[in-house]
């Protein structure tokens, strides 16, 4: 049997019907950038995150980057982020020439919140970027008093959590901004790249309409430098398809997920579904604690199972961030957990005989 780790093509051929009439709709009215699809979806990312604002740009990186700059992150300012995520969640900070300041994570992926207190209240801290991981929401709440308290400013880095909840809190209700990825390989993800940013500040939703198309003004006046990150209208079109599929999408993953959970034996562990959560699954990321993880990884994939790691480095281990000369046993946590996880393919379209073929095959090994 062959589980590859995703099946964009099986999503397609579910809905091929619905998403070439998308693209034949765009075509016929020729609006293919920037069309009233961006419009739409901008106005249902917002109704999703009772957030005031979303403004729609071509990545999740350029989201991250725009916020960053539209909330007056500087050269020189200091940027708290995680050491466990993906690159671009620190890259933008670089990009600024501001300073990554890289903090442990906890056993449940995230950034450890106390750590990151604990420097706000004691460092010279501009901004904090907290992630929710794997599709986990934290609840930032205290996180962003507490950034009040301070002068810091909080963006939470949502790419990865579109639709997940944390009892009453969604993402962008505690933050200054938030940004989202519409990567293909995100649940709801674009046919090319995608992303938005979430604000309910005024300032921050002009300041980066202007960035995304050349720094132009509502008089079409080119007032600031800008960048090119206008998301085309089909990519908006078919992202808004895929968001009225995500509740169902997502009770398919929460299913796999559990099922995962109820098989896996001795020498793994499961990531925690805590009460009053609805975890999205973006990834679903074990933790092989007793048993060679790489040894794994390749016993698994001659059975015909793709499973990926995420994330095989620690940021602060990345070449880009060498000139920061990180003390690597300050993150035990990080160090321990790019050793040990591992992510098993989770995705709607996975049928139930693969489900048990993957915790059959995982037995074998535990
Ligand atoms: C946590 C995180 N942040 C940022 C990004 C960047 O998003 P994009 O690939 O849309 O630029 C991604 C995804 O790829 C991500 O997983």
């Amino acid at each position: 049997m062959k589980i590859p780790f995703m099946r964009l093509d099986r999503q397609y051929a579910l809905h091929k019907d619905e998403i070439l009439s998308i693209c034949d709709n765009v075509f016929s009215h020729g609006r293919v950038l920037q069309g009233k699809e961006v419009d739409s979806l901008e106005n249902k990312l917002s109704e999703i995150h009772r957030s005031k604002h979303s403004v729609a740009v071509n990545s999740g990186t350029d989201a991250l980057y725009f916020a960053l700059l539209s909330l007056g992150i500087l050269p020189k300012d200091k940027v708290i982020v995680p050491s466990l995520s993906f690159i671009a969640s620190a890259s933008p900070i670089e990009r600024i020439g501001a300073i990554p300041v890289f903090v442990d994570s906890t056993f449940q992926y995230h950034s450890d919140v106390d750590q990151i207190i604990k420097i706000i209240r004691t460092e010279d801290i501009k901004c904090v970027v907290f992630v929710h991981l794997y599709g986990e929401l934290v609840d930032l709440s205290y996180l962003y008093e507490e950034c009040k308290k301070n002068d810091v400013i909080l963006i939470e880095d949502g790419a990865q959590a579109l639709g997940a909840v944390n009892g009453d809190y969604i993402l962008g209700d505690n933050s200054d901004a938030a940004t989202l990825s519409f990567d293909p390989m995100k649940i709801a993800g674009a046919y090319g790249s995608g992303g938005a940013v979430i604000t309910n500040s005024d300032i921050v939703k002009q300041k980066i309409i202007r960035l995304r198309y050349h720094g132009r003004d509502e008089n079409r006046v080119y007032v600031n430098l800008g960048y090119n990150s206008q998301m085309s209208s089909i990519q908006a079109a078919i992202i808004e398809f895929k968001i009225k599929k995500m509740t169902e999408w997502t009770k398919k993953r929460i299913e796999i997920a559990r099922k995962y959970k109820s098989h896996i034996l001795s020498g793994i562990i499961a990531p925690k579904e805590n009460n009053n959560t609805t975890h999205v699954y973006h990834k679903y990321a074990i933790r092989c604690t007793s048993i060679n993880r790489d040894e794994i990884k390749n016993k698994l994939l001659d059975l015909g199972i793709q499973t990926m790691i995420h994330y095989i480095k620690p940021l602060y281990s990345e070449p880009i961030f060498d000139i920061y000369k990180v003390d690597r046993s300050q993150f035990p946590v990080t160090e321990k957990l790019t050793n040990e996880l591992l992510s098993l393919p989770i995705y709607p379209e996975l049928l139930d005989s693969e489900v048990d073929f993957v915790i059959e095959s995982l037995s074998r090994f535990s």
